[in-house]
């Protein structure tokens, strides 16, 4: 019998007991019915949830490597970089439900299509904007202003790409969340040190820097910086 809770820290998102003890996040489905990547659904109690896979999720990895707040929260309008075919930005727009709102900003128009046909067909607080996260200005009549930002785009440049989002997008006491992948910052270099010089990069953009997660052994070698724009 899987046994699921709400989670205290964290509105929107669920913990899952599976059979054999394990434990694993969870957000209702807001497409009931719909997978997304393959995920488990599982119904308790009349509630469709999805079961989140930190192995496929670097947000679902940094809830069980100790993230202290989640920025993300029911009814907030988040600018997700990064979006690839929607395993994440999925369980975003669970979080953020029917009052919020995620734009999922990509450039590579395969994964777009993928995008689009497993996410933004069936949910409608999710937009999809085939786009170059590096040019925000060329995506600027399309985005309102967002209460977070999250990007996962794995380039030498993520650090600078999320302080100019961040100017053109976020409100002043906003969020980010930045998942960096060591190796595609500089392959030569050890990851601490890549971290390091992401973190003064946000600081030089006018982050504040709240958290710095390691994520292994879900991903090894990335980490998730959590700022807030000051
Ligand atoms: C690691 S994957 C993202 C996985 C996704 N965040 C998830 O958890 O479901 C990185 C994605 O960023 C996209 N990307 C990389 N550079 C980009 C850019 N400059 N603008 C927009 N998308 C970019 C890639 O095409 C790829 O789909």
């Amino acid at each position: 019998m899987v046994k699921v809770k709400p989670s205290d820290k964290f509105p929107g998102v669920y913990f899952v007991e599976l059979e054999g003890g394990q434990v694993r996040p969870a957000t209702v489905n807001l497409a009931p019915g719909v997978k997304v990547y393959g995920e488990n659904l599982i119904v308790v109690g009349g509630v469709e949830y999805r079961v989140w896979d930190p192995f496929r999720s670097k947000l679902a990895a940094s809830i069980l490597k100790g993230l202290e707040s989640l920025p993300i929260k029911p009814g907030l309008k988040v600018l997700y970089l990064g979006v690839a075919s929607g395993t994440t930005a999925s369980h975003v727009s669970d979080i953020v439900g029917p009052e919020g709102f995620v734009y999922g900003v990509e450039f590579a128009p395969r994964v777009m299509r993928e995008f689009i046909s497993r996410v933004c067909e069936h949910r409608s607080n999710v937009a999809p904007i085939l786009a170059d996260a590096r040019m925000p200005a060329l995506y600027s009549a399309l985005v309102q202003e967002v209460d977070v930002i999250y990007q996962d785009v794995a380039q030498p440049d993520q650090g600078k790409i999320l302080v100019d989002n961040a100017r053109m997008f976020l409100a002043r006491g906003g969020w980010t969340m930045l998942a960096v992948k060591a190796r595609s910052v500089n392959v030569a270099k050890e990851p601490s040190e890549v971290y390091r010089r992401e973190v003064a990069t946000l600081r030089e953009g006018g982050l504040r820097i709240e958290q710095v997660i390691h994520l292994e052994p879900y991903d090894v070698d990335h980490a998730m910086i959590i700022a807030r724009y000051e």
